[in-house]
């Protein structure tokens, strides 16, 4: 990937915090998820007073792509931090979206976790979830 596609997708990860529905940690996340046909699909964390139904914004951001059809994808753009605050935080995916992740993509995904289009890392899915469960686990050819 591009800098420049690099930095297009957390201007849109970043923009997604403001969708973030949080009203119990107050800890805004947005995603933007690259998918191989170069569409962006968008994602915020979903909470919920039951806790347990959270949904993390990488996770939507994978079901909203799902859902319509897309099942391959290139990058993500991870942007949180604590609503309101001006300097995010270094916001790494949690482990059930790591495995969901895994579950449609290769080892060359790429996952930036951002603080602003000008400080952000980036990681391979294997650097992430090394040895990882998979479907080639349970599909055979
Ligand atoms: N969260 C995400 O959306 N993505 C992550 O990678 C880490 C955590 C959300 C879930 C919850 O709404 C809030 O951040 C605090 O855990």
């Amino acid at each position: 990937m591009t800098t420049e596609e690099i930095k297009s997708l957390i201007e849109k990860a970043l923009d997604m915090r403001n969708f973030s529905y949080t009203p119990y940690s107050h800890y805004n996340v947005g995603a933007a998820l690259l998918a191989a046909n170069d569409v962006v699909f968008t994602g915020c964390n979903i909470e919920n007073a039951s806790f347990t139904p959270t949904n993390c914004a990488e996770r939507t951001a994978f079901f909203k792509a799902v859902s319509e059809g897309v099942k391959e994808f290139k990058a993500i753009a991870i942007c949180g931090g604590a609503e309101g605050a001006e300097v995010l935080d270094d916001c790494s995916p949690c482990g059930v979206c790591r495995q969901v992740m895994s579950e449609f993509c290769t080892d060359e995904f790429i996952i930036i976790c951002a603080k602003s289009v000008d400080d952000y890392k980036v990681y391979t899915l294997p650097e992430i979830l090394p040895d990882r469960f998979g479907p080639s686990n349970l599909i055979r050819a």
